[in-house]
């Protein structure tokens, strides 16, 4: 029997995080370099509508509805059989496996719902389409942490550079000239609820700081998505370090990234930034591409357990 295969890339920030959660435009593309992947096998011989769930890396060897109410993967079974409106899924083993570090602001949460989303719907014999591929991961977004603003999702699923603001039609980035971005691992795992969470009780005690960087990160992300389009390289290294001064003041870096984008600067780095949740996971530096070994090398140096370069075409 056919065995449904699916994947799907990992994604950073360019511009704008957290404040996206708080209705400001950010910017963010895929990186192809790392994926998720799911795959979907037959199972006619095992009981009536058993879907097995296999996922060696988070230790998972059991049937879905042997998962926590709340897991996501049990979660994304019941939103198809709700869409498709179905009692079960024809029995199946469901394998699923990531090169994404997982709470390291890579979207590893969405590059798995979006692989298991478009696997699972091919098996059915009804690909699901985009829109609805990256409708049904954002629902298992809330999950992974309460209030999010559906960019991971958006910009996982269609797999193409985004300028999104929540609520709005997605428009997607054409960049002017290729960006070379090193991405460096701080080592720290941190699930994304928790800066959103802390990020959020702050607000609610006093919006108006708050809500000014917030501003200032959208007319960031604003005059970023010009320099995207007409390629300004040194432009956007600024206001790379602007966005990363912000996300200092919102009280979402670390010791370690705040080093590893001191570190990117020294060795000749056009700008650089935490990217994603942060309190931990990657932060990225833009550079020229002659200098990009040497920005990762640094990075390395400085604690980074992991570096990727990465390029981000036109
Ligand atoms: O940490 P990640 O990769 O899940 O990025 C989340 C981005 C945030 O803006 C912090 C949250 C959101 O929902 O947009």
């Amino acid at each position: 029997m056919p065995a449904f295969t699916a994947s799907a890339p990992a994604k950073i920030i360019l511009f704008g995080e957290h404040a996206v959660v708080y209705g400001r435009p950010a910017i963010a593309v895929p990186v192809q370099q790392v994926q998720a992947r799911a795959v979907v096998i037959p199972d006619p011989l095992a009981p009536r509508g058993r879907v097995w769930i296999q996922a060696p890396e988070i230790n998972l060897d059991c049937a879905v509805g042997e998962l926590p109410e709340e897991n996501p993967l049990r979660k994304l079974i019941q939103l198809l059989q709700e869409h498709f409106q179905i009692d079960h899924l024809p029995a199946c083993i469901l394998r699923v496996s990531s090169t994404i570090p997982v709470a390291a602001g890579l979207g590893s949460g969405a590059a798995i719902s979006v692989a298991c989303l478009r696997a699972l719907s091919a098996f059915l014999g009804a690909p699901l389409p985009v829109e609805h591929v990256s409708d049904l991961a954002y629902e298992i977004e809330k999950i992974y942490h309460g209030t999010p603003s559906g960019i991971d999702n958006t910009v996982v699923a269609y797999d193409r550079p985004v300028y999104f603001v929540h609520g709005q039609p997605i428009e997607f980035l054409s960049v002017g000239q290729p960006l070379t971005l090193v991405i460096g691992d701080s080592g720290r795992r941190s699930p994304t609820s928790e800066p959103v969470g802390a990020l959020r009780q702050a607000w609610l005690a006093n919006s108006v700081p708050y809500e000014e960087l917030f501003d200032r990160v959208g007319e960031i992300a604003r005059s970023a998505r010009a320099n995207l389009e007409t390629g300004s390289l040194l432009h956007l290294g600024n206001l790379m370090d602007e966005n990363h001064t912000l996300l200092v003041q919102m009280g979402v870096s670390s010791p370690e990234l705040d080093h590893l984008v001191a570190a990117a600067h020294t060795a000749g780095a056009l700008g650089a930034k935490l990217s994603g949740g942060g309190w931990g996971g990657n932060m990225i530096a833009l550079v020229e591409p002659e200098l990009a070994e040497q920005v990762s090398a640094a990075l390395l140096q400085s604690g980074a357990t992991h570096t990727l370069i990465t390029q981000v075409r036109p």
